[in-house]
């Protein structure tokens, strides 16, 4: 091995899940470069795989070989960058599976959690990240999150349950969202943490509380939250300020362990200051109700660097972490009591951790306009694409001449379209697309229309292997009853 790959697969300011490991041969290599998906190949891949006793420490997948690549952890990456990431790993997942697939990896969940480090520095208490499931529904990546001592936020009774299955621990999880007496009376389980929603939901959940001894909160709805869609409207969450003093009463006077503020603003919020406003009027409120929480639960809703609208503008144009970490100290003010700070960001952790890979199937030319159909889209994979604009390349690498293009799925939906933007004119049918920043709100918006579920691929910062195989028509066709009954 040379000194320099030795210095950087020991770097400490590399996290180690980006470190490459001592063999350096890209998995097509050593697995062969065919296009297609061949599931005899994949089958000898695995076994090979497995056989092979380097195996177990050297996937040569992540291609952190560029010496430009910066060494400190940031995802601020061009595309180039991030595609030199991302590429092996996708000439591995199409020896794999069929496309389309997605593939979401560790490494970029731990460099986004990296970068929230900076928001942490001189805070004087420590800062709990949960990971918002509903952002993206992985069952590996719940698994790589509780092994590194993570709490998982849940907003549904199928998420409470998916999260005891993965062995988190009650104290571990945190129970959100609204209309929680529906279910939640169902699952008798001592110390959990839960933020109540509503008037209703302290009624019919606080003698169980109470017996159970789980740790509460109160989410508070805000002046700063308002529907997206017609801003003149509120949300439907949390309680109003004089809402919250009345049932914080309440809970006082049951005896309840109420511990938590909480709130969530709302996705991509544009500014620090949105966030400073709102901890300045929820701290009025408590301190109307003489309420001292241990914790602030500050919800999600960071916007991730680079992400853009589909109309290109880029949602964290006005906001810096520096800011926010302004915002927490601030909190740090308004709340002598605390113990703890809470995140529950789910975009800015995930989004960039994944990318869907879809195939060219067919091209046309009409007004002006190529047109590629592809076997993924916007309909079954991408519904976000609606209204935010990713960045997409081809693999090959195509050059040449770019002109305006849509790329489309294969539903018969003219609404089914992931991106128009400028692209080769070499792309050809066979290639492969890859749409970027794939690994938040993909999986849990995906549909079944008229095709099955995607494959998925995980990549634990070493190895890639399949988390989902690709539906079949007897798992979509076999959900229905044959029979009436
Ligand atoms: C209560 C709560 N916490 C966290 C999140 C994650 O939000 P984001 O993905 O914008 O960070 C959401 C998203 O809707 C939410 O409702």
């Amino acid at each position: 091995m040379s000194s320099a790959r030795r210095k950087r697969l020991t770097d400490p300011r590399i996290p180690s899940t980006l470190r490459c490991g001592e063999d350096t041969a890209p998995h097509h290599r050593r697995f062969g470069s065919g296009r297609c998906y061949d599931k005899d190949q994949a089958q000898r891949n695995e076994r090979n795989c497995r056989r092979d006793p380097e195996a177990g420490r050297t996937s040569g997948v992540c291609s952190l070989e560029n010496p430009d690549m910066p060494p400190s952890p940031t995802l601020k990456m061009n595309l180039n960058q991030r595609r030199q990431f991302w590429e092996p790993l996708i000439q591995e997942g199409l020896q794999k599976v069929p496309t389309p697939f997605y593939v979401f990896s560790s490494s970029p969940v731990e460099l986004a959690l990296a970068e929230l480090k900076a928001v942490e520095t001189n805070l004087g208490i420590p800062v709990r990240h949960w990971l918002s499931f509903k952002t993206q529904p992985l069952r590996p990546l719940l698994g790589w999150w509780r092994d590194r001592g993570g709490g998982v936020e849940v907003v549904s009774e199928f998420e409470l349950r998916a999260a005891l299955a993965e062995g988190f621990l009650p104290g571990q999880i945190l129970v959100n969202g609204p209309a929680k007496h529906r279910w939640l009376h169902r699952h008798e389980i001592p110390e959990l943490r839960v933020n109540f929603d509503s008037a209703a939901e302290v009624r019919e959940l606080l003698p169980m509380a109470l017996k159970l001894d789980w740790q509460l909160g109160l989410r508070f709805f805000t002046s700063e939250e308002f529907d997206p869609e017609s801003p003149d409207w509120p949300t439907q969450f949390g309680f109003a300020p004089d809402e919250a003093v009345e049932i914080l009463g309440v809970l006082r006077r049951a005896g309840a362990r109420i511990e938590t503020a909480h709130f969530h603003l709302r996705t991509n919020v544009a500014s620090p200051e949105v966030y400073s406003r709102a901890i300045r009027e929820i701290a009025g409120t408590c301190r109307k109700a003489g309420f001292t929480p241990k914790h602030l639960d500050c919800g999600g809703g960071l916007p991730p660097p680079g992400l853009r609208s589909r109309s290109g503008k880029a949602y964290d144009a006005e906001f810096s972490l520096e800011k926010f970490a302004e915002s927490l100290h601030q909190a740090i003010v308004e709340f002598p009591s605390l113990e703890e700070l809470w995140l529950e960001n789910g975009r800015f952790v995930s989004a960039r951790s994944g990318v869907l890979v879809v195939r060219v199937l067919d091209v046309k030319e009409r007004r002006g306009l190529r047109q590629l159909i592809c076997d993924g889209g916007r309909t079954m994979n991408a519904l976000l694409s609606i209204w935010e604009g990713h960045e997409l390349f081809a693999m090959p690498r195509r050059a040449g001449k770019q002109c305006l293009t849509t790329v489309y799925g294969p539903t018969c939906m003219a609404f089914d379209q992931l991106t128009r933007c400028n692209l080769p004119r070499s792309i050809e049918p066979g290639d492969h697309l890859v749409w970027m920043d794939a690994g938040a709100y993909h999986l849990p918006w995906e549909t079944r229309f008229s095709h099955g579920l995607a494959a998925v691929l995980w990549h634990d910062g070493r190895h890639l292997s399949i988390a989902r195989e690709p539906e079949t028509f007897d798992e979509w066709w076999g959900q229905w009853k044959r029979e009436h009954s």
